[in-house]
């Protein structure tokens, strides 16, 4: 294998989200979300909910703690919305924003770059009772969480990525309803939610820009490439088709102000005037979760006419998902050929193992240390060959509660006990930290 050497300035450390980590849903004023609802109608697949997770909201500098000692320089998190504006728009809670407050301390004291994302998924049930994002008044409220949250945080917080992953919130939790807030409303509903999430984040972006001229402005997409199974026809359309839908709405919205030529006929209704002004945004770094490709094939009997697995694919993680580290490298040629060489990071990049607790207490997690491996030889590789990739965040630091899995999958370099909530780092924490510390993999 190749060695890479990483940038001096790069940035190196995890990504989380509030609602997978913290816990203390009852706490302090929060107000409910979309995500306790979906779980109080047994939807999570294990039984278990996120009141306690990884109990975050109390054991915070133990965490921040375990990413200074592996050398992290940055942390991706996210705000609750439901913690800071309990019912979506109106009341702001003093108490919610008290407790980010103490966090965004902790983490620049130990000399971490707090990294701030708007919308990992907890969308306030009131607003999901108006509609949701199937409708375009959440903009507004949208735009004036942002604006709350810059106005306490913002002399600290200079990152700021509006949305993560829209298209995940869009098909799973209005088209196919396997995610809060648990909608079967198929492909005009899926198009719906996509395209008010860029609305929404058009406007957050600018509420942003107007509040401090030194942010540094962005949003979190997964990416995926999608390639046809085969050389068929309708293999080949599906393809392009389910490109259109998983990657180019969320990126050509704002990074071109764009609706894909395949899906305009389809969004018509959807997209008034002035929206494609709107839902595009200079950003300055563009979060890029990266997991696997997609390969499609053409198949009547699934939603959507489309399978998205791949039958050739030897690797796998717990998820079921392929293992496919060159895919990573892919996009990010593709961002410098395609996109004018953004600077972007990647958000999100990890896997979920069956891990095994061994009778000295250790996880030695040797396949997620290889697919950590794998992913940042390709990131080094696309950086060596001039692509702008600032950063690399694993997810996650923490096992976490992984949506309608529960607390069943595991993705976290750090395990976490849920019985007595200790945290102990498998070896895949120390290989990553080392990978940090050294500026090299
Ligand atoms: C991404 C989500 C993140 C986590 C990982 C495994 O789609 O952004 O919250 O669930 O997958």
């Amino acid at each position: 294998m190749t060695s890479f050497t990483f940038p001096k300035d790069f940035l190196w450390g995890a990504s989380s989200s509030s609602y997978q980590i913290e816990g203390a849903l009852d706490v302090d004023g929060r107000g409910p979300c979309v995500w306790d609802t979906f779980a109080a109608a047994g939807k999570i697949q294990d039984g278990s909910t996120a009141a306690i997770a990884c109990d975050h909201f109390n054991r915070w500098p133990e965490d921040v703690a375990l990413m200074k000692q592996a050398g992290f320089n940055a942390y991706r998190f996210s705000l609750a919305w439901p913690r800071i504006i309990p019912a979506g728009s109106g009341a702001i809670n003093a108490k919610g924003l008290d407790f980010y407050d103490r966090l965004v301390d902790g983490i620049l004291e130990a000399g971490i770059r707090p990294m701030a994302c708007l919308y990992h998924w907890d969308l306030p049930q009131p607003l999901e009772d108006a509609g949701g994002w199937q409708g375009r008044e959440i903009v507004g409220p949208f735009a004036e969480f942002a604006r709350v949250a810059a106005q306490r945080l913002g002399d600290r917080v200079k990152d700021w990525m509006m949305l993560n992953e829209p298209n995940v919130v869009a098909i799973f939790g209005y088209g196919l309803g396997d995610h809060a807030p648990g909608h079967h409303l198929g492909e005009m509903g899926m198009l719906k939610a996509l395209h008010h999430q860029n609305l929404a984040q058009g406007a957050a972006l600018r509420a942003l820009a107007a509040e401090h001229s030194d942010f540094t402005l962005g949003t979190v997409i997964n990416l995926q490439p999608c390639r046809a199974e085969s050389d068929k026809p309708e293999d080949i359309a599906a393809a392009a088709r389910w490109d259109a839908v998983w990657n180019r709405v969320p990126l050509d919205g704002v990074m071109r102000g764009q609706i894909p030529a395949l899906l305009a006929e389809q969004m018509k209704d959807i997209v008034k005037p002035g929206d494609e002004e709107a839902i595009r945004f200079p950003i300055d770094l563009l979060g890029l979760n990266y997991y696997s490709r997609m390969t499609m094939k053409y198949e009547t009997s699934h939603p959507f006419d489309v399978t998205w697995g791949d039958a050739h694919c030897e690797r796998w993680t717990g998820m079921a998902w392929p293992v496919q580290p060159d895919g990573l490298y892919d996009l990010l040629a593709e961002f410098k050929r395609d996109y004018g060489n953004p600077a972007v990071f990647i958000a999100e990049n990890g896997a979920a193992y069956e891990d095994v607790v061994e009778a000295d207490g250790q996880i030695h997690d040797v396949e997620r240390v290889a697919f950590l491996k794998d992913h940042l030889q390709a990131v080094g590789r696309a950086v060596q060959d001039g692509c702008n990739v600032k950063g690399y965040l694993c997810w996650s630091l923490l096992d976490n509660f992984e949506w309608a899995f529960g607390l069943s999958k595991r993705f976290g370099i750090v395990r976490v006990d849920y019985d007595t909530l200790t945290r102990t780092p498998k070896d895949s924490y120390r290989y990553f930290s080392e990978v940090v510390k050294s500026g090299q993999v």
